[in-house]
């Protein structure tokens, strides 16, 4: 739990009609992306609420894809039970779920759940909704050609890490649906490698276990190795652009050491 300043009179009123009046607001461990995560007791019972305040530049409409994707991913993701907007909020409330991190560092006793996790969520049928949501987000990185390598019609996470993959006492949760997409099946595994690469596994050992992923075993390596270049190339970027970040520096050594582990050489423009 970290300390955020409290959301406001504002953001209760909007969210009361679901949770009645509310009586604490539980900030969780700090998000990227919404205003408010926060485990919020009302007198309607215990909810997990994930709100952002409405913007000129619609970036809270992300808050909709994680909306709508829900149904489709509930037998790994919290049910969401309620919607509640006014002029200044948007907040979903999910049922409350008992849980911790996974670790995802050189010999946590968690690795093999994460494969499991990753390798259940490329299970997913790919729902109607997600057709349009084609992956996007490493082609401008990427060599000529070789976006459509990561292409396909898989329903992807896309936001693998240990504070998304909690451990509950009786079952497992895949949480923050957040920008879900559709493309090729070794995206979800490859996240999960260069996650433990950022971990302080080697490379080869984060790839092995990676083969335990049918969707990393099956996949063509050039198209890995497309991906890890542009991997590599997408977090120097994010690094040089907020040096304040050290996080983002230890993400993109990593993705440069599982590009040399692949005999790959990055040419930065
Ligand atoms: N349904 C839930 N019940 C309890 N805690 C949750 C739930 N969903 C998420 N969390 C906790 O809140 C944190 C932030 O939520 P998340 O959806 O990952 O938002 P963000 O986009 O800010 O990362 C998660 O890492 C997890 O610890
Ligand atoms: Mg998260």
């Amino acid at each position: 739990m970290t300390t955020r300043p409290d959301p406001g009179p504002g953001f209760r009123e909007v969210i009361r009609l679901y949770t009645g009046p509310v009586s604490r607001v539980e900030p969780t461990e700090r998000g990227f992306s919404a205003d408010v995560t926060a485990v919020v007791s009302g007198g309607a019972g215990r909810f997990f609420v994930k709100a952002m305040r409405k913007r000129s530049d619609g970036w809270h409409e992300q808050l909709l894809r994680e909306k709508v994707i829900n149904p489709f991913v509930r037998t790994l993701a919290p049910e969401l039970l309620w919607t509640a907007e006014d002029s200044e909020w948007v907040a979903l409330g999910f049922e409350s779920v008992e849980g911790r991190r996974t670790d995802f560092r050189l010999g946590s006793g968690d690795l093999s759940t994460v494969v499991e996790l990753v390798n259940r969520i490329g299970e997913l049928p790919l729902p109607e909704v997600a057709r349009d949501w084609r992956e996007t987000r490493w082609d401008w990185w990427a060599d000529r050609g070789a976006p459509e390598l990561f292409v396909g019609d898989t329903l992807l996470h896309a936001d693998i890490n240990p504070s998304n993959l909690l451990i509950g006492p009786d079952r497992c949760w895949v949480v923050d649906w957040a920008w879900p997409t559709r493309g090729a099946a070794f995206i979800d595994p490859a996240m999960m490698v260069l996650q433990f690469i950022g971990a302080r596994h080697p490379p080869a050992v984060a790839e092995s276990w990676a083969k335990g992923c049918p969707a990393w075993t099956e996949a063509d390596p050039e198209a890995i190795d497309a991906f890890v270049v542009a991997y590599a190339r997408l977090n120097r970027d994010r690094a040089l652009r907020r040096p304040e970040e050290p996080w983002l520096e230890a993400m993109a050594v990593a993705a440069e050491s599982w590009a040399a582990h692949r005999g790959l050489t990055i040419h930065y423009y």
